[in-house]
């Protein structure tokens, strides 16, 4: 049997599309996501509509409340969604006509799915952005309340994964709490770019009835109507800016679990995950594993695939609307998903995770991490250039080596068998608390400096979350 025309526009068309076709073609089971928003869309439309004169009152009413039914039907898992209606925008509009008859015919007036679309999807990811933002924030209030927990914690300080210079505990919890408050000011500069309506655009080239766009501009929040309904029916920056905000943000992510991967092991100890956050093994019964941050570290790679995918579905289309536009949506949701679902457990597992001061302090003392502060005395006290310095410091590291023991436990006549005027107050700087004490240049990592940006956080945090 001959499947019939689709009624939305199967005006001229004899016989409906093949199975294949309605498969490849229909985007109700993704799009159906943008539900509510479509019918923000069209409620604003609708009332633009008579407010202009276009259609009725009375239309306009009855679009109104039966879009509100189709809504709660929505909500309330009762829709009957159909495939051969293709996406959501005609499965809203066909139930429409259900509800209320004749004046449903009335909505698409002026309005075309591309203009509709491109509505629908700039209001999902603007409040995509939005739900970034507080997930970020709680994420960089739980690393500050890590921060202020271990404000002096010695820790070791790493370059190249090797032992660098003792840093504080704190001062590595607020590098990421950095990190997280530039990925939530992309995320705030891609919404206010993003946030300029196409409605009013209709199929690409704009409309011959009297609408105004500024209405509902306004109605669904946006700041003005977009100036070019070219542009505004094909653009999808929106969704790219906000992949690559989305793609930045969960390559910090990826780092912090893959620190906390590796602080957890038993070679580092650093930290210990709590039972929430971990799982046993099967068969090893001592296994703690870090899971959670392992899948965090491994679901980034969609985040930075939905980003690469889009950018290649866009690349080569040309001016204005392009049925590839629809792949938008698969990957920006994907993404969001992945990304909402990663901030949440990393904010619960640093959250809940208990730093080890005991083998951080004694991990910061090993690793000779205190030879820059002996190089620096050498220059501070002794006034040698710094190359020499370094120079007389690297033969005291592989003496050090030599006995199987760390720098603060040579001896005075060790060292000055180097340099003859070394004298014991060297072993003051030798001391990871004292090394990290004298790092007080802005944003170092003294205690000090540390509580001073814990302070200026807090403040930041409490005033806008
Ligand atoms: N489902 C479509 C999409 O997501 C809606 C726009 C359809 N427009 C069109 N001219 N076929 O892109």
């Amino acid at each position: 049997m001959t499947k019939s025309a689709n009624t939305m526009w199967g005006g001229r068309f004899a016989a409906g599309p093949d199975a294949i076709m309605e498969a490849i073609n229909a985007s109700i089971g993704f799009d159906r996501r943008l539900a509510p928003q479509d019918i923000a869309g069209s409620r604003a439309h609708a009332a633009m509509l008579a407010a202009t004169g276009i259609i009725s009152d009375n239309d306009a009413e009855a679009i109104l409340e039966g879009l509100l039914t189709v809504l709660s039907e929505i909500e309330t898992g009762d829709f009957p969604f159909s495939a051969a209606l293709e996406d959501i925008h005609m499965n809203v509009e066909a139930r429409l006509k259900e509800l209320i008859g004749e004046p449903a015919g009335r909505l698409h007036t002026a309005r075309s799915r591309n203009d509709q679309v491109a509505v629908d999807f700039r209001l999902w990811v603007r409040d995509q952005c939005d739900a970034a933002d507080e997930a970020l924030a709680a994420l960089q209030k739980a690393l500050l309340g890590q921060a202020e927990e271990g404000a002096d914690w010695v820790m070791p300080g790493f370059t190249h994964l090797q032992t660098a210079q003792p840093v504080t505990w704190g001062h590595h919890m607020l590098a990421y709490v950095e990190m997280f408050g530039r990925d939530r000011s992309r995320f705030a500069d891609a919404r206010k770019r993003m946030n300029t309506s196409p409605l009013g655009a209709a199929a690409l080239a704009g409309t011959s009835f009297p609408i105004d766009r500024d209405m509902t501009a306004q109605a669904l929040g946006f700041d003005r109507p977009m100036s070019n309904s070219l542009d505004a029916v094909s653009d999808r920056d929106f969704a790219l800016e906000y992949l690559a905000a989305a793609s930045i943000c969960a390559m910090h992510l990826s780092r912090l679990a893959e620190e906390l991967v590796i602080w957890s092991s038993a070679q580092f100890r650093f930290v210990k995950m709590s039972d929430k956050w971990s799982t046993g093994s099967s068969i090893m019964p001592q296994k703690r594993n870090p899971d959670a941050a392992e899948l965090i570290r491994a679901k980034i790679g969609r985040i930075f695939g939905a980003n690469v995918a889009l950018m290649t579905v866009m690349k080569g289309l040309p001016l204005t609307y392009s049925k590839d536009m629809q792949e938008d949506k698969e990957q920006v949701f994907d993404a969001a998903d992945n990304l909402m679902l990663a901030l949440a457990a990393m904010t619960g597992m640093v959250g809940d995770m208990t730093a080890n001061k005991g083998n951080l302090k004694a991990a910061a003392s090993s690793g000779f991490s205190t030879a820059t502060d002996l190089a620096d005395w050498l220059v501070r006290e002794l006034g040698l250039p710094f190359r020499e310095a370094h120079h007389i410091t690297g033969a005291l590291v592989a003496l050090a080596e030599d006995k199987g023991c760390d720098l603060p436990d040579l001896t005075l006549e060790e060292m000055q068998a180097e340099h003859a005027d070394i004298r014991k107050d060297v072993f003051d700087v030798l001391g990871v608390d004292n090394s990290v004490a004298s790092r007080t240049s802005f944003g170092g990592t003294a205690p000090d400096q540390v509580r001073a940006q814990i302070a200026h956080w807090t403040k930041q945090l409490n005033a806008r979350g």
